[in-house]
Formats: C-alpha cells, sequence, structure tokens
C-alpha cells in the first residue's frame, strides 16, 4: 500500500443522508477488501468506541434541544476520542478503515442548521482529529423524499435528526455536494437511486485504483 497521507493505512469513509445506503454499502466493500487479504476494521461515528455510545445516546436520542454548539462539540469530542483510539492506530497498522460518517457529516449537518458556520464545523473537527482527512470519501447522494420513503419501509423509531424537517434535509444534500465539489480528488459521489450491486462495482474500482 503506498503511503501518500502520512500512514501506511486506507482510511474511508461513507457520507450521505440518512437512508442512503452506506451501511449496506461498508459492509460489501469489508467482504471484498477482506477477500483480498486486508485487515479491515469497520466502525461509525457516532459510537465506534464505548465513549463514542454515551456520546451518541445524547446526541441522537436526548428529549428536547441540545444547544447547537454544545452539539457540534459532542459530535468533536466523539471523534477526537475515535481517531486517537481506534483509527489512528488501525492505519498505522496499515490496515483498511471503512468508516460510517465523519467530519463531512459534522460541516453537512451542523452546518446545515444554519446556526454554525461551514468553516468552523470543519475547523473544530480537525482541531479533534489532528488534521486526518480520508484518502476516499464515498458520498452517496439520495433525494430525501426518495431516503425517507427507505426509512418509513424500516419501521424502526426516528432518532433525533432522523425526524427533522424535510427542508433540513434538503440543505444536508446540498451541503454534502457542495464539499464534494470543494475536494474532488477526495470524493466519489455516486447517485445512491442505483442498485446496491452497481454501486458496490464502482466503489471496488476507485478503491483498486488508490490501492495499485
Ligand atoms: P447514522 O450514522 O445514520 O446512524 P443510524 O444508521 O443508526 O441512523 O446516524 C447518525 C446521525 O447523526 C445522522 O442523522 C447524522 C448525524 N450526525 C451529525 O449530525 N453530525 C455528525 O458529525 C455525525 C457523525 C452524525
Amino acid at each position: 500500500m503506498t503511503e501518500a497521507h502520512g500512514h501506511p493505512g486506507l482510511f474511508v469513509t461513507l457520507e450521505g443522508g440518512d437512508g442512503a445506503g452506506k451501511t449496506t454499502q461498508a459492509a460489501l466493500l469489508e467482504a471484498w477488501l477482506a477477500d483480498a487479504g486486508h485487515i479491515v476494521v469497520r466502525t461509525r461515528e457516532p459510537g465506534g468506541t464505548e465513549v463514542g455510545v454515551l456520546v451518541r445516546d445524547i446526541v441522537l436520542h436526548h428529549r428536547g434541544e441540545v444547544a447547537p454548539r454544545a452539539e457540534a462539540l459532542l459530535y468533536a469530542a466523539d471523534r477526537a476520542h475515535h481517531v486517537e483510539s481506534l483509527v489512528r492506530p488501525a492505519l498505522a497498522r496499515g490496515e483498511v478503515v471503512i468508516q460510517d460518517r465523519y467530519l463531512d457529516s459534522s460541516v453537512a449537518y451542523q452546518g446545515a442548521g444554519r446556526v454554525l458556520g461551514r468553516d468552523e464545523v470543519r475547523d473544530l473537527s480537525l482541531w479533534a482529529t489532528g488534521g486526518l482527512l480520508p484518502d476516499l470519501t464515498v458520498l452517496l447522494d439520495l433525494d430525501p423524499a426518495a431516503a425517507r420513503a427507505r426509512l418509513d419501509a424500516d419501521d424502526k423509531p426516528f432518532d433525533r435528526l432522523e425526524a427533522e424537517r424535510e427542508s433540513f434535509h434538503e440543505r444536508v444534500r446540498a451541503e454534502f455536494l457542495a464539499l464534494a465539489a470543494a475536494e474532488p480528488d477526495r470524493f466519489l459521489v455516486l447517485d445512491a437511486a442505483r442498485s446496491a450491486d452497481a454501486l458496490a462495482a464502482d466503489i471496488r474500482s476507485r478503491v483498486a485504483s488508490i490501492l495499485g
């Protein structure tokens, strides 16, 4: 594996709205890489560590308002601990980390609330992680109405953010697309309305090209 990003491993993140199919794609990519002999760590934010599980419970299941700056700090705290205790050590060992959500989620979701600016949310995460950026970020782009239909079919109760208004999810989507446009080398943007197999094939081919 090349060491283009200051570590011998590979850091892949999956982003997109709720219901875009990140979990399915993470599982398919993990299976493919493991078959090829890589050691794969699959994880997520919020909640990839024991501390993170506690933070996840506050940000997703607390009833009532959480002040926007407090919410941004909670995600950043989860991220700081996760990166230091799990992600960086795995990358240093040369492993592949496949992660459901990372700092782009903070910019898109916390920034889309309109109270906090894109740059301040991003800077907070960069401070929290010592500047760790993914080698590849797969954005599964999906119209919020289609995503909503998928979540409805799931029959699980909505968490705090899933229950936000449609306009919020439109802004989140637009913010993800703007982030991808600003960093085209890091992002792979895919139309998540396509079949899971077709999406997985595109993701595999990008990852294969990075691995050389
Ligand atoms: P998600 O990871 O999709 O978990 P689940 O599959 O169980 O719904 O949901 C986490 C929620 O947290 C999602 O609505 C996006 C939100 N979120 C933020 O607002 N900011 C962040 O920095 C992260 C990582 C997630």
